[in-house]
């Protein structure tokens, strides 16, 4: 099948490239950014995603791919039917402007075409949005059918989501057979799709449910873990081990313990933005979400947690300390540190007056760290070298094995955050080593002093711009 992929983001990109080197269809790659267009064409990608540019090589080679900006997209070119995917929100906040801007050109061009097409609309869309936005830009036109098809990849395993996720949501009024049978072509890579029809407004629905829960489970295991810090020989990670066992759990298969591993907190273009989005739709029908409310909440006092340990650490001195991040991007196995963790703790590390060092086996460190004075380096040996504190802020498998023997030797002074709760108390003996929701064993004369900050005002300005629940 030959068809368009409006959007090269992750999610236009991933999509596109499994559709094409898996499901051999001819992908027509559409955006606004020519230089995407033109690095893609060359065998490039604008973002590291795991394994994505072998399919971008396959692709290329098997001539399976077409490249075309807004403005050259024609009825040549178009296709079957097109998946827009295209970026959802500004600065943090949702925003439908491109989604619009592309039904408006799309439906104008099928109109001057006289020619029948399928949108399918894959860009995650608060509830209310096919009701209220999107059917009234496409009702009068006869040649335009749409469809929501949400997506629930994930950045880091894209393609093995892809591959392996069987579940095709498609939120449609009504669906002819002929574009059923579109859509069952589409994912004709898939071993057993499960196609669900429902409501264009369920659909959406599902989307925000579902990352509202997986977000909403980060935000509880961070909350058990932050307790668990103050409490002498408790150790979240453990207790998690002892809940899989739990016969609710056990029977049910279900591995979403891993998300309640106390950490940093999460980071990305995606959680935080649909959970506050979801909590604006209730606020718009007069609905009050407490729950929903305090996720993103939760979220900033987690990453919170890591800067007054760090404190702690120092006795409130944290000016000229040499503090290494180990991760930028938001996950492993992805370059994208839109709203990373990793990002956020160096720029607070800065405001106080330390040296920053980042380190990130696919990440390059954003223009506004290293124009701060932040360095990036690529040796993780290097990167650890004459530090006083390593901080683990996501979980490359490279990192995982760490050993204590290395950072006694290369650190300064041997104090060790592990924001993923995943390394063993066991493992590290002879440095300070402090794990997310485990007790921290701090000496006492250390958890009773006073802590001074440095720069007592960026430290609170980093506590108002990430307002969090005061009981
Ligand atoms: N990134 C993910 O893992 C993921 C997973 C599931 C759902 N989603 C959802 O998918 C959507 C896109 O996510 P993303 O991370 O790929 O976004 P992104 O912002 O990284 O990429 C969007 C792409 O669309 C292009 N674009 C924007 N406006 C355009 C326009 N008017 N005309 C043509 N091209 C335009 C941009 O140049 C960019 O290449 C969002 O709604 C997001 O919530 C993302």
């Amino acid at each position: 099948m030959k068809i368009s992929v409006i959007g090269s983001g992750p999610l236009g990109l991933s999509n596109g490239l499994v559709f094409s080197a898996i499901g051999k269809h001819h992908v027509n790659f559409v955006d606004h950014d020519d230089n995407v267009l033109r690095a893609l064409k060359k065998g490039n990608l604008p973002f590291y995603e795991k394994g994505l540019h072998l399919l971008l090589k396959k692709s290329l080679k098997k001539k399976r791919l077409n490249f075309n900006t807004m403005a050259n997209l024609d009825a040549k070119n178009i296709g079957q039917l097109s998946l827009v995917c295209v970026g959802t929100s500004k600065e943090g906040v949702t925003d439908l402007g491109s989604l619009k801007e592309v039904l408006q050109i799309i439906s104008r061009r099928l109109e001057l075409w006289e020619r029948p097409h399928l949108v399918i609309i894959k860009s995650t869309l608060p509830p209310l949005s096919y009701e209220k936005v999107i059917f009234p830009l496409i009702k009068n036109n006869p040649y335009l059918k749409l469809i929501l098809n949400p997506e629930f990849m994930r950045e880091g395993q894209a393609i093995s989501d892809l591959i392996n996720d069987q579940r095709v949501l498609i939120g449609a009024n009504k669906i002819s057979k002929f574009n059923h049978k579109l859509i069952t072509r589409l994912y004709s890579h898939l071993k057993s799709p499960k196609i669900s029809v429902v409501h264009p407004t369920q659909a959406e629905l599902i989307k925000y449910m579902s990352n509202s829960f997986f977000a909403a489970l980060i935000s509880l295991g961070n909350d058990w873990g932050r307790i668990a810090e103050h409490l002498p020989n408790t150790d979240v990670s453990q207790i998690l081990n002892f809940f899989k066992n739990d016969p609710r759990i056990k029977e049910n298969h279900c591995d979403f313990l891993n998300y309640l591993r106390p950490g940093v907190g999460f980071g990305g273009s995606c959680l935080a933005k649909d959970v506050q989005s979801f909590v604006n739709v209730g606020t718009g029908l007069g609905i009050v979400s407490p729950m929903l409310s305090s996720i993103v909440s939760s979220n900033n006092l987690a990453t919170r947690n890591i800067i007054d340990l760090s404190y702690k650490i120092f006795n409130g001195n944290l000016a000229k300390k040499k503090i290494c991040i180990l991760g930028l991007s938001f996950k492993p196995q992805t370059s994208d540190t839109r709203s990373a963790v990793g990002v956020k703790l160096a720029l607070e590390y800065l405001n106080i007056g330390a040296h920053v060092v980042c380190h990130d086996f696919k990440a390059t460190m954003p223009a506004e760290l290293s124009a701060r004075g932040a360095k990036q380096v690529k040796n993780l040996s290097e990167a650890i070298k004459g530090t006083h504190l390593c901080i683990l802020v996501n979980n490359g498998p490279q990192y995982l094995k760490l050993s204590e023997q290395k950072l006694l030797k290369l650190m300064k002074n041997h104090n060790f955050i592990d924001g993923r709760g995943l390394l063993s108390n066991k493992k590290f003996k002879k440095i300070k080593y402090f794990k997310t929701g485990s007790f921290f064993k701090l000496t006492p004369k250390t958890i009773k002093s006073k802590v001074k900050f440095s720069n007592k005002k960026s430290h609170e300005n980093f506590l108002s711009e990430n307002e969090y629940l005061v009981q």
